[in-house]
């Protein structure tokens, strides 16, 4: 059976459902496997050693990915396929959404691309970009929601299909 871990950093919830979405997919439509690890404190040292895929994802906000999804890129992910995704709602993915197709290579190349090159062990088959959300205020309303679940549904088919 085709061993899939995703790790994920999150800040307000975007990035947990998406992980939550491609698990789901992945495990009914293609049988992997899956272990879901929300990066933290205590998943300092995740072994990697029983995974054939590795789907990191992270949110983007205020610039940047989260300090425990950007670390955990320092893995060594050699002899697995390795996939990585961002949820950067207010940028990337709302140029995408508006077809503002040279803001969103600019925007995915700095908060993707770039991020990715950083480390020269990290080669992955397939990236992707979503959307997410920001609440107003401590209330339950939206400022802004772009998070679509076709979205990840689409890549998750992607990513079963090259692990096959
Ligand atoms: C304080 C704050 C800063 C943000 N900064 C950015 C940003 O720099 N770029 C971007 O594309 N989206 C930004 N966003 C939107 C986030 O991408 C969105 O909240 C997304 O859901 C974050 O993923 P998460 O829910 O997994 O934390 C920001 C949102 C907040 C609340």
């Amino acid at each position: 059976m085709t061993k899939t871990l995703i790790a994920f950093g999150t800040r307000y919830g975007a990035t947990h459902k998406s992980s939550e979405v491609i698990a789901k997919v992945l495990k009914e439509k293609f049988n992997h496997e899956i272990e879901l690890v929300k990066l933290s404190s205590e998943t300092e040292n995740v072994d990697l050693s029983n995974f054939d895929n590795v789907i990191v994802g992270t949110s983007i906000a205020m610039f940047s990915w989260t300090k425990r999804a950007k670390k955990f890129l320092k893995n060594d992910f050699s002899g697995k396929k390795l996939f990585v995704f961002i949820s950067s709602a207010a940028l990337t993915y709302a140029a995408l959404e508006k077809g503002e197709m040279e803001k969103y290579e600019k925007h995915k190349g700095r908060f993707l691309d770039k991020v990715v090159k950083k480390n020269a062990n990290v080669k992955p088959t397939s990236t992707a970009v979503f959307g997410g959300w920001i609440k107003k205020g401590k209330t339950e309303e939206f400022s802004l929601f772009n998070w679509k679940e076709e979205d990840m549904v689409k890549w998750a088919e992607e990513i079963g299909k090259l692990t096959e």
